[in-house]
């Protein structure tokens, strides 16, 4: 028997909800409340918009969680995939090649900001960071130096929810405390937030360098700890600190790669060359779940050796250089140059700026506002605590026709990175106006 419900009309949002909630299981989400949440069921995606069962059409201005990049339904993008499948979906990367993936990863070594850069792929941004952290581990075995063993990283950190990654990031409100008898001990430096964290670092560097596997950063912003902006030159400090204590630098552009701030990578604006980079996200300009793990040439070639001796990478994922996912990210490459599509990010963010400016940082109801390219972060400022401002304002929002999520009270906004002025000013808006009327609903339950 077929799973479908044939009288079920197919516009009716409550019984795909109860559906939906009968049997999936929803990442970041309490299930008990996820009805009463009136999430959005897409039925269909079309550019820049979202279209849920009944036909209502959302502006998509966190881009899927962050990973698409040119809009939905690119029929470039849709015609790579198609052409892919006459030459097979997907063959395995252990001991064994693809010409579609040694293509792709000869484009992205043509652009990503690592010496002698190889590609080790897998599928979800964790699993990039989780590869990342075994290659600095072993490098050091490799080398004959085994006392690396731990690994610096920030305040507000977040690298993916696997264990590994969830033991880089910080308690960041998302439940990692939780896990910390499994997670292992990292040295942490403050976050972005306070302007003495690169110095800290660094001192922490010199005192333990001995002992550090890599030095692991979210360049130029921390994503999910609401859009923490770095200080430009303690970056390019911590980068040179790196260098010169010939400690791994780790980059991890999960978030900020494949245009975000406005150059293809955010390493590039401080001038890091790190060994080690995790790639996801935007890669496949948010159409299929592949990431990478960039490998400097020295890093690469402590690892050669005797055939199945102990020097190898004992590390592989299923999917691995997936060949549609290959194909459609090689495509966005040239995609995002042919489009100058790194233009429309620098001019929609210095327009963005003026917006926000403008119509959102005069209100009382926000602390502070953070950008850099298209990756802002509107830091509300809730009378109390607890009444989940982040949380209404989004939903608001939604009932104004722009899809937006927040990290607890900062409001994010991750526009496509093709978007227009048009709807630049759609999604300024209808921030605009959700955050009056949280505000004003909240005084009103004061009175
Ligand atoms: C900087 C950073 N690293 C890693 C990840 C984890 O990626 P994924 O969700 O694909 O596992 C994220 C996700 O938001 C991220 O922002």
């Amino acid at each position: 028997m077929s799973g479908a419900q044939p009288h079920q009309d197919p516009s009716d949002v409550e019984h795909w909800i109860a559906r939906d909630a009968a049997r999936v299981w929803h990442p970041f989400t309490q299930m008990a409340s996820f009805a009463d949440n009136r999430p959005l069921i897409v039925a269909d995606a079309d550019g820049l918009e979202l279209i849920d069962v009944e036909g209502n059409r959302y502006l998509d201005a966190i881009s899927s969680l962050w990973v698409t990049t040119l809009g939905h339904r690119v029929p470039e993008l849709d015609d790579a995939i198609v052409r892919q499948l006459e030459h097979g979906a997907h063959t395995t990367m252990l001991g064994n090649g693809n010409t579609i993936v040694v293509e792709l990863s000869e484009a992205l070594a043509r652009v990503v900001p690592v010496d002698g850069p190889h590609f080790l792929y897998a599928s979800d941004g964790a699993s990039a960071v989780e590869q990342a952290l075994k290659i600095a581990f072993q490098y050091w075995v490799n080398r004959g130096e085994p006392s690396h063993t731990t690994f610096l990283a920030f305040g507000g950190a977040y690298h993916g929810d696997t264990v590994g990654a969830m033991s880089l990031g910080d308690d960041s409100g998302f439940g990692a405390e939780l896990f910390a008898p499994l997670r292992f001990p990292v040295l942490r430096a403050p976050g972005f937030d306070d302007p003495t964290c690169f110095d800290t670092a660094i001192a922490m560097l010199e005192r333990h360098h001995n002992e550090i596997a890599a030095v692991v950063i979210e360049p130029s912003v921390q994503a999910a700890a609401g859009m923490q902006l770095a200080d430009p030159d303690g970056l390019t400090l911590l980068g040179e600190a790196c260098r010169a204590r010939g400690a791994l630098l780790l980059c991890d552009e999960i978030a900020t790669g494949f245009g975000r701030t406005g150059t293809l990578f955010a390493s590039e604006q401080h001038g890091l060359r790190p060994d080690l980079l995790c790639l996801g996200k935007g890669l496949t300009a948010g159409y299929l779940p592949m990431s990478v793990t960039v490998a400097s040439d020295e890093i690469y070639r402590s690892f050669f050796g005797d055939d199945l001796g102990p020097r190898t990478l004992y590390h592989g994922h299923s999917y691995a250089g997936n060949a549609l996912a290959a194909a459609v990210a090689l495509r966005h490459l040239e995609l995002i140059d042919a489009w100058d599509v790194l233009a429309n990010v620098r001019e929609r963010s210095d327009e963005l700026a003026d917006l926000l400016h403008d119509r959102i940082a005069p209100k009382s109801a926000v602390r502070d506002i953070r950008l850099r390219g298209l990756m802002g972060g509107v830091e509300l400022a809730p009378p109390a605590a607890g009444l989940r401002w982040g949380r209404k304002v989004s939903a608001a929002a939604v009932e104004r026709g722009v899809l937006l999520r927040p990290i607890g009270d900062t409001v994010i906004l991750m526009p496509p990175l093709t978007i227009g002025s048009a709807d630049l000013h759609r999604m300024v808006h209808a921030l605009a106006a959700a955050i009056d009327e949280t505000a004003d609903a909240s005084l009103d339950a004061e009175r």
